[in-house]
């Protein structure tokens, strides 16, 4: 197995790399992380790979989408076992720049989304959207990819990039790519090492009740009771506080009250120190 990936840190080695590979006629994608890299984030690496000539894989803890109590100092860091991973899983180059690197003193420009960035994720995290929106901008201005390949598991952020990205008219195609899970249903996770045994071993209940409810409302029944029979069975799996359970169009992620048309259910619930995400699709009715 090769594990000698190249790694650039600046956006000018990016850029060189990435002309070097466009004066041969390749095309790039680029697949944006936060690093501690699992077979989730390999396989939109995979997936990449498919769609274009060269790939591209950013990692990068991105301070501005973190609130000051949230996990930033711990989350997870492993350049090295990144790197490894991302070359067998046919990378070509990591990007990982520094925190000074990418928000130099004086930085004051923020991009700002309303639409699918409304509710659901940011009712509890209000900065979130915002952090994502300011990084993946820059992400694709300094690496011009043709494509960006991002997961479903995130299909809130996924919508949001849609969006920003289209309506700032970035020349970038945006790929969604169906959530990896483990054997026993539960969305991979780079915080899902924060579980303890004992709840990681309760935590695919979270993704059985998403499903029996979204085959519920897929014959477009009213969507209330089906989310709060999601509350309890959740509550007596010992999850704790239900941050969302929701329904929403499966584009724009407005508000739906049943499933008339293509719709997404939405989950972030608590399990012990993880704030578990989720998401499934729910056919119309
Ligand atoms: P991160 O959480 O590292 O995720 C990087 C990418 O991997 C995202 O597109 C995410 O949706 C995808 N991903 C994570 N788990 C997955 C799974 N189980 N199946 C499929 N895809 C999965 O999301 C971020 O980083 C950041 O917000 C980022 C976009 C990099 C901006 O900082």
């Amino acid at each position: 197995m090769d594990t000698s990936l190249p790694v650039v840190r600046s956006v000018c080695d990016l850029r060189a790399r990435v002309a070097d590979w466009r004066a041969q006629g390749l095309r790039v994608a680029l697949v944006p992380t936060m690093g501690a890299l699992h077979d989730g984030h390999l396989a939109l690496v995979r997936r990449a790979g498919e769609l274009a000539d060269r790939v591209v894989a950013s990692v990068f803890v991105n301070p501005t989408q973190f609130a000051p109590h949230e996990d930033f100092d711990r989350y997870p860091r492993d350049e090295a076992g990144d790197s490894a991973k991302l070359a067998s899983a046919g990378c070509h180059l990591l990007y990982a720049p520094s925190v000074r690197a990418m928000y130099p003193d004086g930085f004051a420009t923020s991009v700002a989304v309303a639409g699918p960035a409304r509710g659901l994720c940011a009712d509890s995290r209000p900065h979130f959207f915002g952090g994502v929106a300011v990084v993946v901008t820059k992400l694709f201005l300094q690496a011009l990819p043709d494509v960006a390949v991002f997961g479903e598991k995130d299909y809130q952020q996924l919508q949001v990039i849609r969006r920003f990205t289209r309506d700032l008219d970035i020349p970038v195609r945006v790929e969604g790519l169906p959530t990896v899970r483990e054997a026993d249903g539960l969305a991979m996770s780079s915080r899902n090492a924060y579980l303890t045994p004992d709840e990681r071993a309760r935590a695919p209940e979270l993704q059985r009740a998403l499903s029996a409810a979204a085959a519920a409302l897929a014959g477009g029944v009213e969507a209330a009771p089906v989310l709060e029979e999601v509350r309890h069975r959740l509550a007596a799996a010992g999850f704790g506080r239900v941050d969302y359970v929701e329904l929403r169009d499966a584009d724009t992620l407005e508000p739906l009250t049943r499933a008339d048309g293509p719709a997404r259910l939405l989950a972030a619930v608590w399990l012990g120190k993880a704030r578990l995400l989720d998401n499934v699709p729910v056919a119309a009715g």
